[in-house]
């Protein structure tokens, strides 16, 4: 079979990919010059949307395709032809040989490359990982990408007004959750912790969304997981057995238990930390010509002196760009400055929205309306370590207060717990 040749490959076509296209039309890329492979079958898309409107039962998002995310331009197939940039899709990458520069796909395609930007993301746990039987029945859903959401968009049609259990508190759990209630699924969440999205969320913030849930209709039941299914005799899952004897009915399952960053193809040949591959300030990593972003890279993160992998989508956006940056900067025997990554993590579900900002370490301090019964539901909460604010979190924000919820995580200032207590955002707004 042929061998194709680029000066530049993405190995991936998810959003990292999307945007580091963006950042290399606007660094001049020639046509001919840079090639996108990706192993799914559309141009790289806001992979946040597919928890999100992507299910709303009214039907799918206008925008979708990056970088509508971020507030800039769609980039439609036709974007890529007119610049000359070869997306070639429906195409996964089985081999890579970063010696002699190589790729190789699952038909047996070589692709050789000069500069090499691995944004391969993240695939899910799947509860197989943990021993559970019976997790391939049918209408047992992960959701990672577009065809994954194709599937359970059409469960939701033939099961309708059915019942579902969703496996997992995390940010799966709880997006999963509520779309499904907007698709008016009775909804059964189910998580081993004793509240929701402990990686982010203080037993106060959690009890806010728990009560508010329980308003929506969803059932929460924690403590305890799934370790098996029943199963109908066409296959398809009928009910989730529970750790605690608990049987719960089901006719679609969602299990959102983690993701872990898809690394393998580079195993032996680049170095790693954190289960990701290890990246300099400029997403470079221990291999010549060999960039890593997104969702796989272990870079150094500048504010808090430490390194640290991030899956969520402005890092991958912001970690595409510096690294095409770099790439023409070195080119060109520039520099750039390293990159300074403030964490920025937001969710939407329902007609609730959250940003968080900074880091969630040291003693916390909770204001404003915590009762989930309540029509403002305007909360917030700070971080602080060693005398400083390092971090922020506001539920239904306006975009003014959230610019100084970054702004006060970023910034750091001295405050007090009392003071914050009594400031609330309005704290934040003053710095
Ligand atoms: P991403 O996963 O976007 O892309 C990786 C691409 O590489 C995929 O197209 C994949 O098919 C391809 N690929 C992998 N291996 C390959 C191979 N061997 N050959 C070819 N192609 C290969 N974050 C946030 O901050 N707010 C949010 O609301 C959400 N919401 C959200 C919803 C859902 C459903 C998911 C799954 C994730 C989120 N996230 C999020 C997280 C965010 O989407 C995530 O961090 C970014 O998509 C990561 O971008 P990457 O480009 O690194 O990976
Ligand atoms: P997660 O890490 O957010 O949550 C995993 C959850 O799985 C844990 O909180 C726990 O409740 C649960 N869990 C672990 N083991 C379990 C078991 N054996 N049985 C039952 N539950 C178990 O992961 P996720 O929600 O699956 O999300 C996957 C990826 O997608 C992550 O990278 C996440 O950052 C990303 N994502 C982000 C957003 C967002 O930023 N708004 C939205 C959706 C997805």
């Amino acid at each position: 079979m042929a061998e194709k040749s680029f000066k530049y490959v993405i190995v991936g076509g998810g959003v990292a990919a999307g945007y580091a296209a963006r950042e290399f039309a606007k660094q001049g890329v020639k046509p001919g010059e840079l090639a996108i492979i990706s192993k799914e079958a559309v141009a790289p898309y806001e992979r946040p949307a597919l928890s999100k409107a992507y299910l709303f039962p009214e039907g799918k998002l206008p925008g979708f395709h990056v970088c509508v995310g971020s507030g800039g331009e769609r980039l439609l197939p036709e974007w890529y032809a007119e610049k000359g940039i070869s997306l070639i899709l429906s195409t996964e990458i089985v081999k890579a040989d970063l010696a002699s520069k190589t790729l190789v796909s699952s038909a047996g395609e070589s692709f050789k490359y000069q500069t090499l930007l691995i944004a391969t993301g993240s695939t899910v746990l799947k509860l197989s990982d943990f021993g559970v039987k019976g997790a391939d029945s049918k209408n047992i859903f992960y959701l990672r990408e577009i065809d994954d959401a194709d599937q359970l968009v059409e469960a939701l049609k033939a099961k309708k007004n059915g019942k579902a259990v969703i496996v997992g508190g995390g940010y799966i759990g709880l997006e999963l959750s509520a779309v499904l209630r907007l698709n008016n699924i009775e909804v059964n969440m189910v998580y081993p912790e004793p509240w929701c999205m402990p990686r982010l969320f203080t037993e106060s913030i959690a009890a806010f969304y728990e009560g508010y849930y329980k308003n929506k209709g969803v059932n929460i039941i924690k403590g305890t997981v799934a370790v098996g299914f029943d199963t109908h005799p066409n296959g398809e899952v009928k009910a989730v057995k529970l750790k605690d004897g608990r049987v719960l009915e089901a006719d679609i399952v969602v299990v959102g238990v983690g993701a872990i960053p898809l690394t393998s193809l580079f195993e032996g040949q680049v170095e790693t930390d954190i289960r990701g591959i290890k990246t300099n300030a400029f997403f470079k990593t221990s291999a010549p010509d060999v960039y890593a972003v997104g969702d796989v890279a272990t870079f150094p993160m500048k504010m808090y002196n430490d390194v640290r992998r991030v899956e969520h989508v402005d890092h991958s956006r912001k970690s595409a760009e510096q690294a095409v940056k770099a790439i023409y900067a070195n080119e060109q025997g520039k520099s750039i400055d390293e990159y300074d990554y403030l964490p920025y993590f937001y969710s939407r579900a329902f007609d609730l929205s959250w940003q968080f900002y900074g880091d969630n370490k040291g003693e916390t301090v909770l204001f404003g309306d915590t009762d989930p019964n309540s029509a403002t539901h305007k909360f917030g909460q700070y971080w602080i370590k060693d005398g400083k604010i390092v971090g922020a979190f506001l539920e239904s924000g306006t975009p003014e207060e959230n610019k100084a919820l970054a702004k006060v995580a970023k910034v750091q200032p001295a405050a007090t717990l009392d003071q914050l207590a009594q400031e609330g955002i309005g704290f934040a707004s003053k710095i």
